[in-house]
């Protein structure tokens, strides 16, 4: 079967998930870290070098303030709990997204568990946070304006690679295969440069039901598919 390198997931549907059986958001979102864990053991045993996650986009933080505030403190709360998980498994954790904006102390906890993982290789383990394409695509353009300032870039020769070689994602091959879950068909604000030639799957198991099965059948999906990238059969 054909394996996706790099595989990238919309977790979406937790609040769906939530109402449908009368409890908080914030209880949805909680069931959806059990997901996160299936989908990294699902990774592993389908020999996926790269797995990206969508955590919590720039958009995210014009939901109430409750919920927000929850949501952080599940992500802090996981990477307490889960560290020892990515280090017995050899998993470098990386992520994407302006985390310099999170509260102080999860900014904090995220550098130290990246540089805790960083000799790994078993699998690459991007969480999106903060994260929007288009704010990815600005701070882009930023450092090559200040580059072209410094003099060490020379916009004549500009190309897509330098271009996305100044993305957070530079050192990620782009995603294979984008899966987005509860039903959605649209990418949110979602490595939309990356994707350029990716195939998208849409599964619509609301993210906390999403198991190793769902994963294998997206990926099932995916060696169907037929990558032209512009040419023909
Ligand atoms: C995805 O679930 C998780 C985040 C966006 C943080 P949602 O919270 O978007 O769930 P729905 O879409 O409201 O069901
Ligand atoms: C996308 O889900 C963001 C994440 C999964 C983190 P949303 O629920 O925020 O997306 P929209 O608002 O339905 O497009
Ligand atoms: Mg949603």
């Amino acid at each position: 079967m054909d394996t996706p390198q790099h595989v990238a997931i919309i977790m979406d549907g937790n609040g769906r998930w939530a109402k449908k059986r009368k409890l908080t958001r914030l209880a949805g979102h909680k069931e959806g870290i059990n997901s996160v864990k299936k989908a990294i053991e699902a990774a592993i045993r389908n020999k996926i070098p790269y797995l990206t996650l969508y955590a919590f986009s720039s958009e995210n933080w014009n939901r109430p303030k409750e919920e927000v505030n929850g949501l952080m403190s599940l992500l802090h709360g996981f990477l307490e709990k889960e560290l020892k998980l990515l280090i017995e498994n050899k998993i470098q954790l990386k992520t994407i997204g302006r985390i310099h904006e999170l509260p102080k102390a999860t900014h904090k906890l995220i550098v130290e568990s990246k540089e805790k993982t960083a000799h790994f290789d078993q699998l690459t383990l991007t969480i999106a946070l903060n994260y929007s394409s288009q704010n990815e695509i600005i701070d882009a353009v930023k450092r090559i304006i200040q580059e072209e300032r410094e003099s060490t870039i020379n916009l004549e020769e500009l190309t897509y690679p330098k271009i996305a070689s100044h993305l957070d994602t530079k050192d990620l091959p782009d995603p294979d295969l984008i899966i987005r879950t509860s039903g959605e068909y649209r990418l949110s604000n979602f490595l939309l440069l990356q994707s350029a030639y990716a195939e998208i799957y849409t599964s619509p198991i609301l993210w906390p039901d999403f198991n190793q099965s769902h994963f294998t059948t997206a990926l099932e999906h995916f060696a169907q598919r037929e990558r032209r990238y512009g040419k023909i059969s």
